[in-house]
């Protein structure tokens, strides 16, 4: 190693933070990976075939940065909005008109929801299309759907957050589509009562709307994106052709 390397790796600061050597042998090419927090989610052997953009056009990728994305912008929201009926409209019309990057921020918000929806539906179509929800990757499938089913409920209380007539009209068809459908409807007028928190939308909605949408959901979906990532590490890595050797797990 030359010098200016020793100089940088082999001190005592370094090596009481990293404590594998220089990745220049397999060995610790591997221990990079064992030993950091956030590094050892990949797995450290891959099949080349899973290298191959083809496998999986890296669409669930694709979701969990917009997550990320979503979660950053929307925490850089909460500094601007206030969840009160009488300001919610008009924080929002600020954030567009009167912030700094105001519009730039909720517009990144916005779209990065939409495309969510978007990408949920076409990575559930690749894993569907190869066959990746076979054996013994039914488990990580029904995670995904419940993963589906979170995002769907994430844009829908998003929606009713900017108190405009859309976000209005579209929480009373919900809610009287929640009291109507089954199994809810056996609650009756329960069923949306739970959701509206009264009988008609106000500010009890916005405030359930709200916490389900900045904290409950993500906080799920969080927790539900690791146990599926850690899932496809222990199902024996991506699907690939002819697994009839790898044991279930
Ligand atoms: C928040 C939503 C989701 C995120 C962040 C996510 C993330 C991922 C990632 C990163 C992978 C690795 C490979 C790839 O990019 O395809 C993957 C694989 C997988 N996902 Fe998802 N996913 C989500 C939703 C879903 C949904 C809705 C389903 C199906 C109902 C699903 C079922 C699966 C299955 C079965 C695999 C394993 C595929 C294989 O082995 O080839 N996921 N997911």
């Amino acid at each position: 190693m030359s010098r200016v390397a020793d100089l940088l790796f082999a001190n005592r600061v370094w090596k009481s933070v990293f404590r594998h050597g220089y990745p220049s042998n397999p060995r610790n090419r591997a221990e990079v990976m064992f030993q950091n927090v956030f590094l050892h989610i990949q797995s450290v052997k891959v099949f080349k075939r899973s290298l191959k953009v083809s496998a999986t056009f890296g669409l669930g990728l694709i979701l969990a940065y917009l997550f990320l994305l979503l979660t950053l912008t929307g925490f850089l929201l909460m500094f601007y909005y206030v969840p009160e009926v009488h300001r919610a409209y008009a924080d929002m019309k600020d954030l567009e008109f009167a912030v700094s990057f105001g519009v730039v921020l909720r517009n990144m918000h916005r779209w990065a929801a939409h495309a969510m929806v978007l990408f949920t539906f076409l990575h559930m179509a690749r894993v569907f299309f190869t066959g990746a929800y076979k054996a013994p990757r039914e488990f990580n499938w029904v995670i995904g759907i419940i993963l589906l089913i979170i995002t769907l409920f994430l844009s829908l209380s998003g929606y009713l957050l900017p108190w405009d007539q859309l976000a209005y009209w579209a929480i009373t068809i919900v809610s009287n589509l929640i009291r109507t459908t089954p199994p809810a409807d056996i609650m009756g007028a329960g069923a949306s009562y739970l959701v509206l928190g009264g009988t008609q939308i106000g500010q009890n909605t916005l405030i359930r709307f709200y916490v389900m949408h900045v904290f409950g959901l993500p906080a799920i979906c969080g927790l539900l994106m690791v146990v599926h990532f850690w899932r496809i590490r222990k199902d024996g890595g991506l699907a690939r052709p002819d697994e009839s050797n790898i044991p279930l797990r």
